[in-house]
């Protein structure tokens, strides 16, 4: 993950100045009384006409300073991709219903800004620990041995399985629409023990709560919630059924009825309505159960209704929900009828896996491909609809402001640690997913293309609604509009125009024309406020100049946080990395125009100057070290040190701080990394390049990236190789291996090596061998931990980070079938 919570300098708003020298303009003019004594009355229109002038600036200053104030908050003025219907079930009914809470372990919502919100949550019995732990969000805290998505298709139907210490847990459900409102689904939730006859007692708990609309009715049969009767704006009226098809002897059935003035507050609630009493009649052992009616006095009703279930494992529950308007259902979607329907999706999936990916042909085993469903189906899975709003700040605003309220239908990086969207990830999950289900992935686009304000920016954390924003420490929050992310959307959309230029397709042409105002914005965003100096350079922002407790300050905005640029931040930097993303973008927009018949000159001519070699060398080419670099006011020679003890305070603990051993100087920054790679990564180095040879052979250098478990994002012998940046940052792009950059690496090497050029041998060879070390390895700590993750480490080939990690590290999938 990167670019994740970042604190950026604070610019002085400029307008403070222009305000008070209007002022003074304009007091100037009153103070200026005419000799003439004769005209008493002309005097007095003088006067009345200057108190006007006086006004009409002062409204022009401050119309103006609304403007700015106001300017980054103001959507982009071209037609929205999504309109405000195009998340309804009427227009949308297949994806109107979904697992869109990949926050909680389990979760069900709808496209809608205000979606009731139905869940599970658990907790073993007899642990002693209090409170009892109560399993809802996914956190790494909680230990679980695995957890994730085995088949998602995205549209109809999940699988999921969870592990305990003791026991497993699988979570089913299959969606099915008709009607008016999006249709029926159930749930299906199975307990067993891992070592059979092993005996636990466990309670699941299935809630809905309404997010302030809507009305829920519980119908209870003595302490047993069976069923609950409601109605919402996007559901209509609905029924929620508490089944449990196979009877589980023993069973004990408790309830809450209660209110939750916010949807994070949910566990919360949970937790202190617990009761406890006797397990058995001799009452050696006691357990928690839910206190039933417990509604505030002062509440406007009850809006939160859980059904519980306490029983010895195995056994099982049934949640079903039926649209009132669905009236022609050919049978209840529960038991067999549920089976049956799993069974038939289930199998249509592995259908379309073989189809898409055709892993058989690539000689893996059925466990390896059973690792490759899981994996594409946790991105798949993943997938959350959030809905709110960003705090923003420009450099108009003295405090940060609302964005306007919008909805984001995305994939996430991690559900347990970024459970919500990030720009740049959302670039590589769409690469994996596009393959899966274009339609998705295009509806995915859409909704992040239609995040762009009047300038052209888009906000590249995006945290929507109080369950998203009740997990980022509020430092982090505000988003900065002089931000940039890389435009990683390119890369899917560079995909989807291969793959269909040229087709009649009416619907693609429709999705062109849609967004390429958008992205013109976007484009020209990039290509006004992330310049550099001098023409043809670019840099990103958002670093801080004046910090002396970094050791390299981070570059966040790039998306590699740590990864060492100019020791000291200026603006006579320059990127390579942004460089070429640049010049990706320019070509993918000079293809589109084309596409479109619009007019692509200044594109062309923009992509035509990026990718000219000679320029390109000039600029990043380092012909000391023989590597693409980084230029700027640079020192390679820093440290961290504690500071002397203050005398006058000599026990405080006094953070360390940056030593410059060596003068800074105007140069490049000469570290190797993922970095120095990006003209080879975006594959702007033409066939027969001589630098181009010269990145094949340094990638085999295992001095420099190359390890048995694919390539580190630092050379180990870079100044900066696995170094802090601060005594409690440890290090992250520092030597760690990320799946996203060796996947680009890949591609590259998989795209030389099939055109026609002298060194097609070489990028074969390296080739097969990145791709089999990647694969084996991330395999291997699959089987080893349960879990894909964040980095990998590179001495080790450990897993490392947030975990599960199945945004791009999920990207695996497309490496195993040779797709890029
Ligand atoms: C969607 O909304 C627009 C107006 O906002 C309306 O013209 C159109 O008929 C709606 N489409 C559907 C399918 O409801
Ligand atoms: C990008 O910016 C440069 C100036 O910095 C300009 O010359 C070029 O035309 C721009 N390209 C496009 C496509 O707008």
């Amino acid at each position: 993950m990167g670019g994740h919570g970042q604190k950026v300098r604070q610019r002085k708003p400029d307008i403070k100045k222009e305000r008070s020298d209007d002022q003074e303009a304009g007091k100037g003019k009153s103070k200026n009384p005419k000799k003439d004594a004769s005209s008493g009355i002309r005097n007095l229109i003088l006067l009345v006409l200057a108190a006007f002038a006086v006004i009409i600036v002062f409204v022009l200053v401050k119309g103006y300073t609304w403007y700015l104030e106001t300017l980054v908050t103001k959507p982009l003025n071209a037609p929205k991709m999504i309109i405000d219907n195009s998340t309804s079930p009427a227009v949308s009914p297949s994806r109107f219903w979904g697992s869109y809470r990949p926050h909680a372990y389990f979760g069900m919502k709808t496209r809608t800004p205000r979606s009731p919100v139905f869940g599970l949550m658990w907790l073993t019995q007899f642990t002693f620990e209090m409170p009892p732990p109560i399993r809802h969000w996914c956190s790494q805290d909680d230990k679980l041995a695995k957890y994730g998505w085995l088949k998602h298709d995205g549209v109809n139907f999940g699988v999921q399985e969870i592990e305990e210490n003791t026991y497993k847990i699988r979570t089913e459900f299959v969606k099915r629409p008709g009607g008016d409102h999006g249709g029926d689904w159930t749930a299906r939730i199975s307990l067993e023990p891992k070592v059979k006859g092993m005996k636990q007692v466990v309670s699941l708990m299935f809630y809905v709560a309404l997010d302030g609309q809507g009305v829920v009715t519980p119908s209870l049969d003595g302490s047993r919630m069976k069923k609950v009767t409601g109605y919402s704006e996007e559901l209509g009226h609905f029924d929620l059924h508490f089944l449990n098809p196979e009877k589980a002897s023993g069973a004990r059935y408790h309830h809450l009825v209660s209110y939750a003035n916010r949807l994070d507050r949910l566990k919360n609630l949970m937790q202190n309505s617990l009761r406890v009493d006797a397990w058995d009649k001799a009452r050696t052992m006691s357990y928690f159960h839910l206190g039933g009616r417990l509604i505030p006095r002062d509440s406007p009703g009850a809006n939160f209704m859980v059904h519980q279930i306490t029983a010895e494992i195995p056994f099982q529950m049934e949640v079903a929900f039926e649209s009132v308007s669905f009236i022609d259902r050919p049978n209840r979607l529960r038991s067999n009828a549920f089976s049956e329907e799993l069974q038939k999706h289930a199998e249509n999936f592995d259908k379309k896996f073989t189809e898409v990916f055709d892993l058989e042909n690539k000689g893996y085993s059925k466990d390896e491909i059973d690792f490759a469903k899981s994996a594409m189906s946790n991105m798949i899975g993943g997938i959350g609809y959030f809905y709110g709003s960003s705090l923003v700040k420009s450099k108009y605003n003295k405090e940060p402001v609302d964005y306007w309220e919008a909805g984001l239908y995305t994939g996430v990086p991690s559900r347990s640690f970024f459970p919500r969207g990030f720009l740049w990830d959302e670039g590589f999950h769409n690469l994996l997913i596009s393959q899966w289900d274009p339609e998705i992935s295009e509806d995915i686009m859409a909704h992040w293309l239609d995040l762009i304000n009047t300038e052209g920016w888009i906000p590249r954390e995006q945290i929507l609604g109080v369950e998203a924003r009740a997990r980022v420490p509020d430092e982090f929050v505000v988003q900065r509009n002089e931000n940039a992310n890389p435009p990683t959307l390119f890369l899917p959309l560079q995909r989807l125009i291969k793959r269909m230029t040229g087709s009649q397709d009416p619907t693609f042409h429709r999705f062109l024309e849609a967004v390429f105002p958008r992205l013109k914005a976007w484009y020209s965003w990039y290509n006004t406020t992330q310049v550099g100096s001098i023409p043809s350079s670019y840099r990103w922002r958002g670093r801080d100049a004046k910090t002396n407790l970094e050791l390299n300050p981070k570059t966040l905005t790039s998306g590699l946080d740590d990864y060492p640029r100019a020791s000291h931040p200026t603006d006579d930097e320059r990127h390579v990395d942004l460089r070429c993303w640049m010049a990706l973008a320019s070509g993918i927009m000079t293809d589109i125009a084309k596409e479109l018949g619009q007019d692509h000159s200044e594109y062309e001519a923009t992509h035509n100057l990026l990718t000219d070699i000679e320029l390109l060398n000039k600029l990043h080419w380092n012909s000391e070290k023989s590597w693409y670099c980084d230029y700027g006011l640079h020192s390679s020679k820093v440290l961290l040190q504690r500071p002397r003890p203050n005398p006058n305070n000599p026990h405080a603990q006094l953070d360390k701080v940056r030593v410059v051993k060596e003068k800074e100087s105007l140069r490049y920054v000469e570290s190797f990394g993922y970095v120095s790679l990006f003209p080879f990564l975006l594959k702007i180095l033409p066939p027969d390049s001589q630098n181009l040879f010269r990145i094949l052979v340094d990638l085999k250098n295992s001095q420099l990236l190359w390890t048995n478990y694919g390539l580190r994002s630092l050379a180990l012998k870079a100044p900066l190789y696995n170094k802090r940046n601060t005594e409690h940052d440890p290090p992250y792009w520092r030597g760690a291996i990320w799946i996203n950059m060796n996947y680009l690496t890949l591609s590259s090497l998989y795209h030389y090596a099939n055109t026609p050029g002298k060194y097609q041998k070489i990028a074969q060879e390296t080739y097969s061998e990145l791709r089999n070390n990647l694969v084996k390895n991330i395999l291997k700590e699959y089987e080893r931990t349960g879990y894909i993750y964040e980095q990998y480490d590179d001495k080790t080939g450990q897993g490392k980070g947030s975990h599960p990690f199945t945004g791009w590290s999920a990207l695996v999938v497309l490496i195993m079938a040779e797709k890029y």
